[in-house]
């Protein structure tokens, strides 16, 4: 049958070619699905769970873009995959409507080739859905996740969102495996990376904002994608870190501190989610009942499809909970929808029907979502919806990715006010990381275009033509590591490299030290168990400190380090993250003063290893912490203080924090107002971002020694002073108890404001 016949048989059905896509049309929706899936076979309904890598089975020799360069057409056929197992047959199998979706396709052109085919060679025509991991840009590559929300701007997350889906959906794009939600609280996982890090109220407004800025309100739109919200659930908290590893805790703490990104993701509307690898409660979340459908659709209401993460339906044979056909089927039965890549439902539906393991209605009911989410693409209305849009130009997003990269930098240290730097100053630029392109643009950015990186040298010559520059060391000498991050440490002299670093601090005023981790470093499978600076480069700043020149610590990487050594030694350091398209641009400009630094982190630092899980929302304990006193909680042989804490960032002046007040409030929904007067105390504009925190100090169970419950960003002119006041709701003061009974308990709390999760000021209320 070809696309033709599909799309009378199509509209013989009442609302084939008109289908909006908001939740007023439901009905109609209903009617339609209802319609199509009367014409399908069984085999046609399992192929829409069918979610493949595209095998490139389709020949495109068209030109992909024509403004694509060498490198980046390059790219467009290679697709990192995620996994050892790749799909197969992909052509042979679209055409007997084996296949609903497809991800990782290269390029416009081949969506598009691939969509034709769809509609020409399969009996009902139905489109196809196209995905990809678009996490932090797709083109225009912003900064890592965890950068963005190292902003506080919820706003510029949202218009980063919103870029990514544009550029995305103008290549043909409907779907992007993004936000990722999950709460961190340890670093040496290398997808902290990807998240919002350790707090679930800040996490559930990144999560938000995302969502928003991917989807705008209604993915019929061609300048949208379908968000995918991964990975459900508690895929941040794997053990030790190690990516892959079990996640346990209890319901309480998933509850209250890593379930709400999740659910804020699902309220403001998501239109997928995606299972974790490992398991929840003892069940692997792919196949757990309990996670995918009482908790997901009974409590949350939550009426999109679940797709499976990469073969994560076969993983679930090595989770050891059954052979293929036993899993697959206990997968379909839980509530998930779509299999990505194992093909364990389509393949082994047969036999789960025959022996009873599915039954009809169950794949109904997937199929039913995976079409609905098609309808609600505007997919049937027009399968090239968003490939004949245009591509959107390639300088659009430019300032966009300045102004991210710029907001995004935290300042962790400025002794002696040693920036910013004038540009008359002798600089010295060394460091593996500050002529580096590829780099800067982090983990998930393979469809960024490499060749519109400004490097930081790039980025500082703009200031200070024919900057002196010197490689200064190698990345890493960890034989194992260099493997696997694809790094050949033998290129490269570390004697001589470091030599010639040497003498170039030694002719210089200032050093500007650009280190850290390469983008291959966090992201997926880059768990990590140490966290100090790899050795090399350690090196590097102890043989640039012998010079006694003042040292600027620019870090390139992905993830918390434990920067002791370096806190003690270097006179400022800058966090800059992987920061993107723009990355080279933001430093030079924070360096330089043209933008005074505001981002704050969003994940505790902590100074060592040992310490880890190291976060600010601690549970109170019987026997608090007190450094090194017997029989209290702590080491003996260590502090458990953080580096920096959460919240912590530094700005060129400072503000002051004073008459904090707190009354209660009744008829709105507010029951408490809290103010803080701010006090700009330096000749400066800035940025500064009060933070509230809340207190439980009695309850019926354990609570956190505080809560972030909202923030502001505020900008200060020059010895401006401005009082800031939070609105606390009946909602902020609730919780899950051991119950899972989500209450409030009246009683005494205490506000805290301050500059980060602690140094602040405090006021106590009785509600
Ligand atoms: C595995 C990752 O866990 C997930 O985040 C990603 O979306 C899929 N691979 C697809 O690439």
């Amino acid at each position: 049958m070809t696309k033709r016949i599909a799309i009378i048989l199509l509209a013989a059905l009442p609302v084939a070619c008109s289908a909006p896509s908001d939740r007023k049309t439901d009905a109609e929706m209903d009617r339609f699905v209802s319609g199509l899936m009367s014409q399908m076979t069984l085999e046609e309904k399992a192929g829409q769970i069918n979610l493949v890598t595209w095998d490139r089975s389709l020949i495109v020799d068209k030109p992909a873009r024509e403004d694509a360069s060498p490198e980046s057409m390059k790219q467009l056929g290679q697709v990192e995959q995620t996994g050892a197992q790749q799909s197969t047959g992909v052509a042979a199998k679209i055409e007997k409507g084996a296949v609903g979706g497809i991800f990782n396709v290269g390029s416009l052109e081949e969506r598009i080739r691939i969509q034709e085919f769809t509609m020409d060679h399969s009996r009902l025509g139905i489109p196809m859905m196209f995905g990809l991991d678009v996490i932090h840009g797709h083109r225009t590559t912003f900064p890592i996740p965890l950068a963005l929300s190292s902003s506080w701007d919820m706003e510029l997350i949202e218009r980063t969102a919103m870029a990514a889906a544009d550029e995305a959906s103008s290549e043909g794009l409907d779907w992007v495996y993004s936000p990722m939600v999950d709460i961190v609280r340890d670093p040496r996982w290398g997808r902290v990376a990807e998240s919002a890090g350790e707090d679930a109220w800040l996490g559930s407004r990144v999560a938000e904002a995302m969502v928003r800025g991917l989807q705008q309100g209604d993915i019929a739109q061609p300048q949208t994608v379908m968000a995918c919200v991964k990975h459900f659930a508690l895929y941040g908290a794997a053990e030790g870190g190690r990516d892959y590893d079990v996640a346990d805790m209890s319901l309480m703490r998933m509850y209250n501190e890593y379930l709400p990104p999740y659910r804020a993701a699902v309220d403001a509307g998501a239109g997928s989610m995606m299972s974790s690898f490992n398991d929840v409660n003892g069940v692997p979340a792919t196949a757990n009942r309990w996670l995918l459908t009482d908790l997901l659709r009974d409590e949350w209401g939550f009426d999109g499809f679940v797709v499976s993460d990469y073969t994560s339906v076969g993983e679930l044979v090595g989770h050891g909970i059954g052979d293929m056909k036993t899993v697959s089927a206990r997968a379909l039965k839980a509530g998930l929808d779509m299999d990505m890549v194992s093909e364990g439902l389509y393949s082994n539906l047969d036999a789960a029907l025959k022996e009873g393991f599915v039954t009809e209605a169950d794949i109904d009911k997937a199929c039913r979502r995976i079409l609905e989410a098609k309808y609600r693409l505007g997919l049937f209305k027009d399968p090239f919806l968003r490939m004949k849009r245009g591509v959107t130009e390639r300088s659009k997003y430019q300032e966009l990715a300045l102004e991210a990269a710029r907001k995004t930098m935290v300042l962790l240290k400025n002794d002696n006010n040693l920036l910013p730097l004038s540009p008359d100053t002798r600089i010295a630029l060394v460091g593996p990381l500050a002529n580096a392109r590829f780099d800067l643009k982090g983990t998930w950015a393979g469809y960024g275009y490499t060749d519109e990186v400004v490097t930081i040298k790039e980025g500082m010559e703009k200031y200070v033509p024919g900057i002196r520059y010197a490689l200064g060391s190698r990345i890493t000498e960890n034989p194992d590591m260099s493997k696997m991050i694809g790094y050949n440490p033998a290129r490269y002299d570390q004697k001589r490299l470091v030599a010639e670093a040497v003498a170039l601090a030694r002719a210089s005023d200032v050093v500007v030290a650009v280190v850290g981790e390469s983008s291959k470093m966090s992201g997926e499978s880059a768990s990590l168990q140490e966290l100090d600076l790899q050795k090399p480069q350690r090196e590097l700043l102890e043989a640039l400190e012998k010079t006694g020149k003042p040292v600027v610590l620019v870090l390139v990487n992905g993830r918390p380090l434990t920067l002791e050594w370096e806190n003690e030694h270097c006179d400022a350091i800058l966090e800059a993250w992987d920061p993107g398209t723009r990355g080279g641009d933001a430093v030079a400009d924070v360096l330089f003063g043209e933008y005074n630094p505001s981002g704050r982190l969003t994940m505790t630092f902590p100074k060592k290893v040992g310490q880890i899980p190291l976060y600010y929302g601690m549970k109170s304990s019987g026997r608090p912490y007190i450094p090194f006193r017997k029989y209290r909680l702590g080491y003996i042989d260590y502090t458990i203080d953080p580096l920096y804490p959460f919240g912590y960032g530094l700005s060129y002046g400072t503000v002051a924090y004073s008459d904090i007040r707190a009354e209660k409030c009744s008829g709105s929904d507010a029951v408490a107002r809290v103010s803080v007067t701010l006090v700009n105390e330096s000749d400066r504009e800035l940025v500064e971002t009060p933070q509230l925190y809340i207190k439980d100090p009695v309850a019926s169970v354990t609570r956190p020694m505080k809560q972030l419950k909202g923030f502001r960003r505020v900008s200060l002119a020059p010895k401006e002073s401005e009082t800031v006041t939070f609105d606390v709701t009946r909602d902020d003061l609730m919780f899950y108890d051991d119950k899972l009974n989500y209450i409030y308990e009246p009683g005494e709390f205490v506000f805290e404001v301050g500059c980060n999760a602690e140094n602040t000021v405090s006021v106590s209320l009785n509600l």
